[in-house]
């Protein structure tokens, strides 16, 4: 995580990665409705910026342009606005900050990557700085999970477990720097209503566990075994919801990919290729194909929300 420095500018810009699920092992739902996870996350080189300002105190305001911007919600619901005024609420006696919150997408929206959640971490890390709390990264972390189940690790980056509802989450024994081809969709795929057809088709989901062959792979560095053990349990869900994302999956596995993985929630498909030079040749083949909304490559892992001079 970045550290928290004091700043005397007037705004404060921090970028942010995207993240797949190499692994995304999930169980059958808790009392509280959320899931029970074994995921292992993976930070890749797709990024959004926020710039946070200053603003009249408990003022709260974004704006967002970019990939998907019309999608965004600008109310008090987008988690960067909920990030800035759990954070204020914790640290302004008596209402005393606002900020004004300006965000750039290059991340997909409902894609299945985090990006909602990769604001809300870049947001908090920004308002920390922008305010000059006096914060430590591991209460930052906290609050982060808080927002969402996803954000701690937007903070942390690099290739982590996540356990509880996947915001507890500690770096992972990792080796090599991965290329991949990602697909968006045509269309989003909301989080929640994915979980909801996990539970139609897997009840009693046993306990998850994270894979042995996916940490082997990891802590070897090798690209074959790790193509060969991306898994998600989410998938079966994703892919009854958006059965044309099969065909997606076959194609890339067709073209040369190591492995084809539905990212988190989906609807976007990651490929892990065999280099750079096949990642090239892998999206422009994909990309012919129309078979999805845009192709983009990207390399992982990357470390997570930081702060940009
Ligand atoms: O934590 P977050 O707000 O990002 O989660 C969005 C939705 O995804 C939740 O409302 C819930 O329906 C589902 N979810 C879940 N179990 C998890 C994480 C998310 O059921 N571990």
């Amino acid at each position: 995580m970045g550290s928290v420095t004091p700043s005397t500018r007037t705004g404060v810009r921090v970028r942010v990665p995207a993240k797949i699920n190499l692994a995304l092992k999930v169980g059958a739902p808790r009392r509280d409705g959320y899931h029970p996870l074994a995921t292992v996350y993976h930070a890749v080189s797709l990024y959004d910026e926020v710039e946070a300002t200053w603003a009249n105190p408990d003022e709260f305001t974004v704006k967002v342009d970019g990939e998907g911007a019309d999608q965004v919600p600008l109310d008090s619901t987008n988690l960067a606005v909920r990030a800035a005024k759990l954070l204020a609420h914790h640290y302004a006696p008596r209402d005393s900050l606002g900020a004004s919150l300006s965000i750039k997408k290059s991340i997909p929206v409902a894609g299945g990557l985090a990006g909602g959640s990769a604001n809300g971490a870049a947001a908090l890390l920004a308002c920390a700085v922008l305010w000059d709390l006096d914060i430590t990264p591991e209460r930052l972390r906290m609050l982060a999970g808080e927002i969402g189940s996803d954000v701690p690790f937007a903070l942390l980056g690099g290739t982590a477990v996540g356990s509880g509802r996947g915001e507890e989450v500690a770096p992972a024994l990792a080796r090599g720097m991965y290329h991949w081809v990602l697909a968006f969709g045509y269309h989003g795929l909301s989080t929640a209503a994915v979980y909801r057809h996990f539970d139609e088709l897997t009840p009693g989901a046993p306990p998850p566990k994270v894979p042995a062959d996916l940490m082997n792979a990891l802590r070897r560095g090798d690209p074959r075994l790790l193509g060969a053990a991306l898994n998600n349990d989410l998938q079966p869900a994703a892919l009854e919801l958006q059965p044309q994302l099969r065909t997606v999956l076959q194609t890339g596995l067709e073209y040369g990919a190591l492995g084809a993985v539905v990212s988190g929630s989906g609807p976007t498909c990651a490929f892990l290729a065999d280099g750079e030079s096949a990642a090239v040749e892998l999206s422009v083949s994909l990309s012919g194909e129309g078979l999805c909304r845009a192709v983009r490559r990207a390399t992982g892992p990357v470390p997570g929300a930081r702060l940009i001079d």
